[in-house]
């Protein structure tokens, strides 16, 4: 009797080693593949990009550029992102309405890139821009993306 009961702590026991041991080995291993998993999951940050404008544009005037569109007016320059917010398609400006307007589902942006209208959510990023000085014959604007 004492003997069965000795084997039944043993077995038991061996139970809970096994158990153990094998919570062990799935932490160790999560362990060690953390890193390489941050490791691949790692995506270098965006550099900004400056993008020159040779162009003197008139107050109440434009430019159409590949991925943002400077406007000028008394205030001064400003530009907004081309890249719509709702999946990325490219916007066209329509001079006439003053409006930025999504080919692809009509979404509808002010020229100050708030959101008018369709399915984008949100406004349209803005981009830093600087007028170059006419004295060091650089004339136009400079854009940081
Ligand atoms: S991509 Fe512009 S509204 Fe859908």
């Amino acid at each position: 009797m004492d003997d069965e009961v000795r084997k039944d702590e043993s077995l038991t026991r061996r139970i809970f080693l096994a158990g153990s041991w094998s919570w062990l080995r799935w932490s160790a291993g999560i362990l060690l593949l953390y890193p390489v998993f941050r490791f691949l999951g790692y995506r270098a940050p965006k550099q900004p990009r400056s993008v020159k404008v040779h162009k003197i544009v008139p107050d109440g005037g434009f430019v159409l550029e590949h991925d943002f569109i400077l406007f000028v007016d008394k205030n001064g320059p400003w530009a907004v992102s081309r890249k719509c917010t709702h999946l990325g398609c490219r916007l066209n400006y329509h001079e006439k309405e003053e409006v930025l307007l999504c080919p692809c589902h009509h979404s509808r942006f002010s020229k100050d890139g708030t959101r008018l209208s369709g399915p984008a959510q949100k406004n349209l990023p803005r981009f830093p821009v600087v007028a170059l000085r006419e004295d060091k014959d650089e004339k136009g604007y400079l854009v940081t993306l």
